[in-house]
């Protein structure tokens, strides 16, 4: 998969910008705060019309104007993808060859990207949301449907909790409580396979990376943990059946109705599960060097890559943000040998001198200065 020519306008400090990347590696060059992560950012807007960086859309147009426009073309299974998006202060939309869509959401499934910024270190250090977004979004794009699931779950755990909350107002009959179950019980069951699937997968995959990223010397592992009672470790759990899965939290619900009526709020479902990462058998987040938490993101983020290109039969496209000069040339030189040939790249670095010679011979090298993109032998 290959971007073959992106446009942007008025996105943040990038006023107009008409780039045709190479198909494999480009570095963006600059000093702090010229838009090279703005950039980035607006490659990244078309995984699912969200940006990483914030939840309100129209900070992403560029001070006292009214609206953005960023265009992609794409290449990907040797057909051409134009894909548009605008957004104002109020609205975005979407169009995919030349036809409007109605959902953003569409959007999932065509850019495939795997990013790796200075703060998906929060992966690990941070709380359980940030990990279940992360392994529903990497779901939500290699497997249609299923990000429209989470939301229907979201929108189920809204009216369940407003039930719950409201409860002292109006008695509800314990019927109520049981519609909402089952449907709870029907959404939650599909997420919570569909995360053990792929975890499973992605575990296996960052374990082999992190032994070479380590000499061999650390085992990288990874759980799933979920009150409903499932068992922590994800090598044995992935071959659990739907109905298995349901039953679980049908009784976890059961255990937990008198609490969820004093506290007023759902306590069962995948919207509190967490991941866990261990490194011989100790727990990352809490056991862990700087060091070993860089290199497990690290570990992740290559087996990301190939888990994509084996769901989907092609390599995704790589962000890669001020990272670089966190990681020492061996590493470095791994994460890029890895997607090295088949893997369209993105880099944003301030220091192109952090880069090992062998990796700049062969890129596109651009420099930024205030939203302004020159590529290297334009100079
Ligand atoms: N909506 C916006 N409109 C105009 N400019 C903006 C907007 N949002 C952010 N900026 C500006 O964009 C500039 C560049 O930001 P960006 O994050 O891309 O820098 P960078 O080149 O990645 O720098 P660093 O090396 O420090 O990460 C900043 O000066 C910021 O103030
Ligand atoms: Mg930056």
């Amino acid at each position: 998969m290959k971007i073959t020519r992106i446009n942007c306008y008025n996105f943040r400090n990038i006023s107009k910008l008409d780039l045709k990347p190479a198909a494999g590696l480009n570095i963006f060059v600059g000093s702090n705060a010229q838009g090279k992560s703005n950039f980035l950012e607006a490659i990244y807007m078309f995984v699912a019309g969200r940006s990483y960086r914030t939840n309100r859309s129209s900070e992403v147009i560029s001070f006292s104007q009214d609206k953005t426009e960023v265009h992609i073309e794409l290449n990907k299974r040797e057909s051409n993808f134009s894909l548009y998006l605008c957004i104002d202060e109020n609205s975005k939309s979407l169009t995919i060859d030349g036809i409007n869509r109605k959902k953003v959401a569409d959007l999932l499934g065509y850019l495939n990207i795997v990013s790796f910024f200075p703060k998906d270190l929060v992966l690990i250090s941070g709380g359980p949301k940030q990990r279940r977004e992360f392994i529903d979004l990497e779901i939500s794009q290699v497997i249609p449907g299923y990000y429209q699931i989470c939301q229907q779950y979201q929108r189920l755990l809204k009216q369940r909790n407003m039930l719950l909350k409201n409860a002292w107002q109006h008695s509800f009959s314990d019927n109520i409580l049981t519609t909402f179950n089952d449907q709870l019980i029907d959404l939650g069951s599909q997420i919570v396979m569909r995360r053990l699937e792929t975890l499973y997968k992605l575990s296996m995959l960052a374990k082999l990376a992190h032994r070479q990223i380590t000499d061999a010397e650390d085992n990288l592992t990874m759980n799933y943990n979920s009150e409903i009672g499932i068992a922590d470790d994800i090598t044995q759990v992935y071959k659990l059946n739907r109905e298995a899965v349901e039953d679980l939290l049908s009784k976890r619900l059961q255990a937990v109705k008198e609490k969820e009526k004093e506290r007023r709020v759902t306590l069962a479902g995948p919207h509190l599960d967490d991941i866990g990462f261990l490194i011989n058998g100790h727990d990352v987040k809490r056991f862990g060097s700087q060091g070993q938490q860089r290199s497990t993101v690290l570990s992740l983020k290559l087996a990301e890559l190939q888990y994509m290109r084996s769901e989907t039969g092609e390599m995704p496209i790589l962000l890669l943000d001020d990272v670089l000069s966190e990681l020492d040339r061996k590493r470095q030189t791994l994460l890029l040998e890895t997607a090295a040939g088949h893997t369209q790249t993105f880099v944003a670095t301030t220091d192109i001198s952090l880069l090992a010679d062998s990796i700049i011979k062969r890129a596109s090298i651009y420099q930024v200065k205030g939203g302004v993109f020159f590529q290297q032998q334009d100079l």
